[in-house]
């Protein structure tokens, strides 16, 4: 699939069911690293990020098995430690092995990840807090050599940001540490309860889930677990902005709307009306888009993995906002291709100031990134007449079949193949 043909103009109505989230399912399979033996999750969505970390998983000597959406992953036999730069190259989460690695066998190498297209995104959080629970870290030849020959002792680390990654990294070198290691300043994404949740039921003993410390209490071994993976929260926004962009009314279910609290805050600002529910949320829109201010920030912060779908409500606002990117750098690529549409954006530096227009038009497109490109999309819907986005894979990294679904919500909306 290369291309997705939008035709504007439908309001959508209906109902949707998110996947299980991205960055849950992928953290959860390396998970599954730590512990001999074969742990079970459900809810893991068909895309292919899910299946570059099969991928990974397989050539360490794990095997992977998919029935639907629930993946078996049998990590009794590890036969390579080494995570190669074909795979890592091509999606940067698989760093996510490293922690766990190093924690079973006292030694991993992973490609470095190198330059990614939202900014240069550094890894020396994840390498800074291994070295604090006595791994030894050496850059070289373009890979992470760990080793921990005595094995890993608990520390106190504090992370210079709450990153997602590193805070995912160090939970899952911690949990096998000798002794209590405390993660100060760490990430409180709801993926990474998830991820909590997983260990615990593996037999981790942590405190703290949901808040900014979290206390690890070293165990000598972990069991395989069974675990559904949270609802995708980002799916969930992305699809509550098609209803909103479109003038629709739809309901999303699968997932907390507690984890979508400053999302779904900023859109009723926007005008935008929610009935909640604990399992997932119905949006409508009658009157016109107002404008609203967001900055991306850590969660509960505004996800910056939801900013580009609400720059593409905000282009047809009535009247400017200012949109600030404080988590990525280079993540208004997409801009260039929405004013494309007829957006009127300027960029400067980590803002983009929006002012609204009556009607974005449809036009040729190119998606930057996985967001980004799903933004373009939304964009088509409220357009008039045809947008044709391109390099649609980055797309398909994230969402499950985007486009029947927006279909099945009554948007015209077509997969045009190579
Ligand atoms: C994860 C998510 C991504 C989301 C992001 C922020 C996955 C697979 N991806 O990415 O969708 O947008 O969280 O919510 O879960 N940084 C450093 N040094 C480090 C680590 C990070 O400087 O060692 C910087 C990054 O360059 C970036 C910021 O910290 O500017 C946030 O990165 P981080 O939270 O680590 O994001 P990821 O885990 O890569």
């Amino acid at each position: 699939m290369s291309a997705i043909l939008v035709s504007g103009g439908n309001a959508l109505h209906g109902t949707v069911r998110v996947s299980g989230a991205k960055n849950s399912a992928l953290k959860l399979m390396a998970a599954s690293l730590l512990a001999p033996g074969t742990s079970v999750i459900h809810n893991v969505p068909d895309i292919s990020d899910v299946a570059l970390m099969a991928d990974v998983l397989e050539r360490l000597g794990a095997r992977v098995k998919r029935d639907g959406h629930t993946l078996s992953v049998d990590a009794g036999e590890i036969t390579s430690l080494e995570a190669p730069y074909d795979l890592v190259a091509q999606m940067r989460a698989s760093i996510v092995v490293l922690g766990p690695l190093v924690a079973r066998f006292g030694q991993a190498r992973v490609a470095l990840p190198g330059g990614c297209n939202i900014g240069s995104r550094k890894i020396d959080m994840h390498v800074r807090g291994l070295e604090c629970l006595g791994v030894e870290v050496n850059l070289e030849h373009g890979f992470i050599e760990a080793t921990a020959p005595a094995g890993l002792s608990g520390a106190d680390v504090i992370l210079d940001f709450p990153s997602v990654g590193a805070t995912e990294n160090l939970l899952m070198a911690a949990v096998l540490a000798k002794g209590t290691t405390t993660i100060e300043n760490a990430a409180r994404e709801p993926e990474i309860g998830d991820l909590v949740d997983m260990l615990v039921e593996m037999g981790a003993h942590i405190a703290g889930r949901g808040s900014s410390t979290l206390e690890i209490t070293g165990v000598p071994e972990l069991s395989p677990a069974e675990h559904t993976t949270v609802g995708d929260r980002i799916e969930a926004g992305t699809f509550l902005v098609a209803g909103a962009i479109t003038g629709g009314e739809i309901t999303v279910t699968g997932f907390a709307p507690a984890h979508l609290e400053m999302v779904l805050t900023k859109m009723s600002l926007a005008g935008c009306e929610f009935d909640l529910a604990d399992d997932g949320a119905t949006v409508r829109r009658t009157g016109p888009v107002r404008p609203v201010d967001v900055a991306t920030l850590p969660f509960p912060g505004f996800p910056t993995d939801m900013q580009a779908q609400f720059m593409a409500l905000m282009s047809i606002a009535e009247g400017g906002c200012l949109i600030t990117e404080n988590v990525f750098e280079n993540r208004f690529m997409f801009a260039d291709e929405l004013k494309r549409m007829g957006a009127d954006i300027d960029i400067e530096g980590h803002r983009a100031f929006v002012r609204g227009v009556p009607r974005l038009e449809g036009a040729p497109v190119r998606s930057p990134d996985l967001r980004g490109g799903a933004a373009l999309v939304l964009a088509g819907l409220a357009a008039e007449g045809e947008t044709l986005v391109t390099e649609v894979h980055h797309i398909m990294r994230g969402y499950e079949d985007f486009a029947g679904r927006l279909g099945a919500l009554g948007a015209d909306v077509r997969v045009l193949d190579d």
